[in-house]
Formats: structure tokens, C-alpha cells, sequence
């Protein structure tokens, strides 16, 4: 049976690919703009946008309302993962900023800010596959998944063209290439 959570699982994959990608851009100083603006676009689009969407909005509130630990279990620490990655991805934005107006070393601290984010978002996605996650498939009925299958499969497909998931893989693909580790 495909489950809501083997669906979240099924985006960490490709979250984990920008994560590596973004670890290899900082190892070899990617200094392409228009790669980096890429990057933030895909993250506030697609991980801090469809995908969070999913969690935040659906499998998150259903979670606490049938595991009867509202406000002080995991969902809590999950909430604020995703807060504390969207403050470094503003601080990427902003360097970005700072560099494109001849500010040489705030690429230093693009870098820095794109190192903490892949640090948390692996770390992030390794609690909530193994832990939370797991909690969920006990805590939801086979209606539950199929409830918030279902309605995870609506956002995907309301997405507007150029915001789908698989546009966000591609260009994952496509940015993966240009910094693969082999290369
Ligand atoms: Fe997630």
C-alpha cells in the first residue's frame, strides 16, 4: 500500500540530493550565481514548499490529533527545525545579495549558511524517517494514510507548471551534475 509518509520519504530523497549538492558548492566555492539563486529557489519552492506544505499543513496536525501529545511531542521539534532552515536560507539570500554588489566575502558566508542548512536538513530527515514517521504509521488508520495521500497527491497536482515536483527533481539532476563529487 503506498502510505502519505512513504510519500514525504519519496521527497527526502531528492531533499538529501540538494543537500549533497549544496555541500559539494561549498567545497568547490561555486561562485555561478545564477546556481546558488537555483538552490534557494528549489529549497523555498519545493522542500520549504511543497513538501513542508504536506507536513505542516496535513500529516503534522492529523499526527498530534491522534497521538494525543499536543504541543510538547516531536511535531514541536520538527516546527522549529523547519523555522531554524529557513533562517538560513534567508541568510543565503541575503549574501547572495551582498556578493552580487561586489561584496567578495559574504560568498564565504553563503557557503556557511548552505553547510548549517544541509547539516540540519539531514539530521531533520533522518529523525523524522526513523522516529517521527514511524510514530505515525502506528499512530494513523489505513483511512488516515489514504486521507492524506490523497490530499498530498492534490497539492502536487495543483502545483503550477514550473513549480512540480518533477521540475524541482530536474533541476536537483541538473545542478547534481554540474557538482557531482566524481567530477
Ligand atoms: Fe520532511
Amino acid at each position: 500500500m503506498n502510505t502519505a509518509t512513504q510519500n514525504l520519504e519519496n521527497d527526502h530523497v531528492y531533499i538529501l540530493q540538494l543537500t549533497d549538492v549544496m555541500e559539494q558548492m561549498a567545497k568547490k566555492r561555486a561562485s555561478d550565481v545564477n546556481h546558488l539563486k537555483s538552490v534557494v529557489h528549489i529549497i523555498r519552492n519545493y522542500a520549504d514548499g511543497l513538501h513542508h506544505k504536506k507536513e505542516e499543513d496535513l500529516l503534522f496536525p492529523l499526527f498530534e490529533q491522534r497521538s494525543a501529545n499536543e504541543g510538547c511531542g516531536p511535531v514541536g521539534v520538527m516546527l522549529m527545525e523547519h523555522k531554524q532552515g529557513r533562517e538560513y536560507v534567508q541568510g543565503m539570500v541575503d549574501y547572495i545579495a551582498a556578493y552580487e554588489k561586489g561584496d567578495e566575502e559574504a560568498l564565504e558566508l553563503v557557503f556557511e549558511n548552505m553547510l548549517n542548512y544541509a547539516a540540519l536538513l539531514k539530521n531533520h530527515i533522518f529523525k523524522e524517517n526513523n522516529i517521527l514517521f514511524r510514530m505515525a504509521d502506528d499512530a494513523f488508520s489505513e483511512a488516515d494514510q489514504k486521507m492524506l495521500l490523497d490530499q498530498f497527491e492534490k497539492i502536487e497536482k495543483d502545483a503550477n507548471p514550473g513549480d512540480k515536483a518533477e521540475d524541482f527533481i530536474k533541476a536537483i539532476k541538473e545542478l547534481s551534475s554540474n557538482y557531482s563529487s566524481s567530477i
